[in-house]
């Protein structure tokens, strides 16, 4: 029973599958050209390292592997310190995984996941919805269209706010700094946040110790950060810094 309720759960995979086509394609097609012009078969095996690698993260990743997401996400959830009451928003919610297992840490809670869904990602709001119906919390979560950039929500909506590698994609704001601000804006005074991306990307974000002082600036009452790239069960080959080696988690109380 258990097993069945696994294989139809979907959260999706952080490497998904047609970010992994292309480097295929490519290795195939520089194979083929190499038949003719030698040299070409160094620039074919550089497209299947690269493909290789990508199918093992996605492995490593997976349940079946390394269970990588899953321990990822806990450390966003471990790090919001909520009394569970009240509504919570899970910002970039994809096939809305950490919707779903903040409404289980906190039954009391309502929570809603917002996500633009959009074509470069497998998740969709349908997804969404069935993964919280097979966990039995789908009377307490909603999930809504909507962009990270620009919240339809008034200011102080919300009693927590999380989020998980989103603010770096969002795509309309030049500046990632205002996403972590609109996130904060829809958070009452007193509520609690924890916002995990690559907050050590410096052409991102800036330094860390800058960013935490903007964010005091902003009236947050108290906002720490963890650098979570230096978790133990994070295997060496992801912790290049365009997988997981710029990652951390900025959280405390609005
Ligand atoms: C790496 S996935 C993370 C999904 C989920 N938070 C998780 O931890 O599995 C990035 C997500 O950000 C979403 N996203 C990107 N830009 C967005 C935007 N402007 N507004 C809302 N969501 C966005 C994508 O649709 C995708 O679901």
């Amino acid at each position: 029973m258990v097993e069945v309720k696994a294989q139809e759960l979907n959260y999706g995979n952080w490497v998904s599958a047609r970010m992994m086509y292309p480097f295929g394609f490519l290795g195939v097609v520089f194979l083929l050209l190499s038949l003719q012009f030698f040299l070409l078969i160094v620039v074919a095996a550089f497209f299947f390292i690269v493909l290789a690698y990508f199918v093992y993260a996605r492995y490593e990743f997976s349940p079946r592997g390394g269970d990588i997401q899953t321990k990822i996400h806990r450390l966003v959830l471990d790090r919001l310190n909520w009394s569970g009451q009240g509504h919570a928003i899970d910002i970039g919610c994809g096939n809305g995984v950490l919707t779903v297992k903040l409404s289980q840490k906190y039954p009391e809670a309502k929570v809603t996941g917002i996500d633009y869904w959009g074509g470069k990602w497998e998740y969709s709001k349908g997804v969404c919805e069935k993964n919280a119906a097979i966990e039995q919390v789908l009377g307490r979560v909603s999930f809504q269209k909507a962009s990270a950039s620009k919240l339809p929500f008034e200011d102080e909506h919300f009693d927590a706010a999380i989020s998980n590698f989103v603010f770096h994609e969002v795509a309309d704001a030049k500046d990632k700094r205002e996403v972590i601000k609109e996130a904060l804006r829809v958070v009452k005074k007193g509520g609690k946040f924890a916002f995990q991306d690559l907050f050590l990307e410096k052409h991102i974000y800036g330094e860390v110790d800058d960013l935490l002082r903007e964010i005091r600036q902003w009236g947050v009452e108290n906002v720490e950060f963890q650098d979570t790239s230096k978790a133990d069960f994070i295997p060496a080959p992801l912790k290049l810094p365009f997988m997981l080696g710029t990652i951390g988690i900025l959280y405390g109380t609005k």
